[in-house]
């Protein structure tokens, strides 16, 4: 049985806000997981019934094989980091950290030993004397993870931990938090609403939209077979391309169709297909399958299209271009050399091997 386990719980809010509908999935021991979606779907509320700080409407909660929807919040074993650290700015380091064991009469030495060791491990042992507001925001963060440590919780549950930090801090952390994981060997579930540390952080992600999970799997499989355009267009930088267009039948040939170009479809892909022939569907790309005819040698013949190239994006290590077909804008990752001119048509080429569809009416992937 899986560590912690979800079985079909929802949580209305009076009178009647879903903010989390019938959502089942299982933890495993010492996994990472991640809960990822925009703000308002549910993560945080799904997470704060874990831990017991808000009543469960409807299902059960298991963790370590025990059902704890009437078990106190004290009770069950587990160590919750949120967003705002919440230190007590009264009090030192140490006596943040050494808090929660005091609380529940841990004798002294042992305090003492486990507020050294978290400290240790978090490079926090020259500021144990210092109050936070004497700390930058990633040591009291730190400090908010080194009080989490020193229970040595079955459960460790982040809520957004990294988003009140800078973007150079999040990356940091983010390291220090997967390294954090290695050493300690224990469960984990991590909210947040950034794909990036969703990607980088898990072993598996569940998705969330409007309450309810949307696919849960490791992050390549989320990245290379989403369920559904919510999904698909939620990871990713620039973001999955969204073209409206029809299938078309050919000399038993299918091709997309998005008004002002053609595409011949993979071959592969056919038998899904096929009830789509002279129908509205949608065409997904991401920018890194789209290549300037010029600078590849992705195999071309009946996967070029003409657009018209609007803005040029360097980035650096690579090159964003935005693009037009006169129906559709999309945008292309290229090479940090391809500087195509503007305002002109150029050709691309699309690696069809890697393209999505999806039905237009239920967003769900057929391909
Ligand atoms: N105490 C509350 N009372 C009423 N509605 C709430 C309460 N807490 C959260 N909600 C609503 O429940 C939904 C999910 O909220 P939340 O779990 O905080 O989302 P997330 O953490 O994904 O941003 C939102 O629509 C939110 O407005
Ligand atoms: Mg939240």
């Amino acid at each position: 049985m899986a560590q912690v386990s979800l079985r079909d719980v929802s949580k209305i809010y009076p009178p009647d806000v879903k903010a989390v509908d019938n959502v089942r999935f299982g933890v495993e021991n010492k996994e990472f997981m991640v809960l990822l979606g925009p703000s308002g779907c549910g993560k945080s509320t799904t997470l704060r019934m874990i831990a017991g700080l808000e009543d469960i409407t409807k299902g059960d909660i298991f963790i370590a094989d025990k059902r704890v929807n009437n078990i106190p919040a004290k009770d069950r074993n587990i160590a919750m980091v949120f967003q705002n650290y919440a230190l007590y700015p009264h009090m030192t380091v140490f006596e943040n950290m050494a808090f929660g064991l005091k609380l529940r009469k841990y004798p002294k030495s042992e305090i003492i030993s486990r507020v050294h060791e978290a400290a240790d491990i978090l490079g926090l042992k020259k500021y144990l004397d210092r109050k936070p507001k004497k700390l930058s925001g990633g040591e009291r963060q730190r400090v908010a993870v080194g009080r989490a440590i020193v229970r040595k919780p079955t459960v460790f549950l982040f809520d957004e931990p990294l988003s009140n930090l800078d973007a150079k801090l999040r990356v940091q952390m983010r390291t220090e938090l997967n390294k954090l994981h290695l050493r300690l060997q224990t469960t984990m579930i991590y909210v947040t609403h950034d794909q990036t540390e969703a990607m980088t952080m898990g072993n598996r992600i569940a998705v969330m939209k409007g309450g309810t999970l949307q696919q849960l799997a490791d992050p390549l499989t989320i990245y290379d077979k989403p369920t559904n355009k919510f999904v698909a267009g939620f990871l990713g930088t620039p973001p999955m391309n969204f073209l409206n267009g029809k299938i078309l039948k050919k000399e038993s040939r299918l091709y997309f169709d998005e008004g002002k170009f053609q595409v011949k479809v993979n071959e592969k892909m056919y038998k899904k297909l096929d009830g789509y022939v002279g129908k509205d569907i949608v065409f997904g790309v991401r920018p890194e399958d789209i290549y300037d005819k010029l600078f590849t040698s992705q195999p071309a013949a009946e996967n070029i299209i003409r657009v018209n190239c609007e803005v040029v994006e360097p980035m650096g290590s690579e090159v964003y271009l935005h693009l037009n077909t006169g129906l559709h804008q999309f945008i292309a990752r290229v090479g940090s050399h391809n500087r195509p001119p503007i305002n002109q048509e150029m050709d691309l080429v699309i690696d069809m091997s890697k393209v999505h569809f999806f039905d237009k009416e239920t967003e769900s992937a057929i391909v």
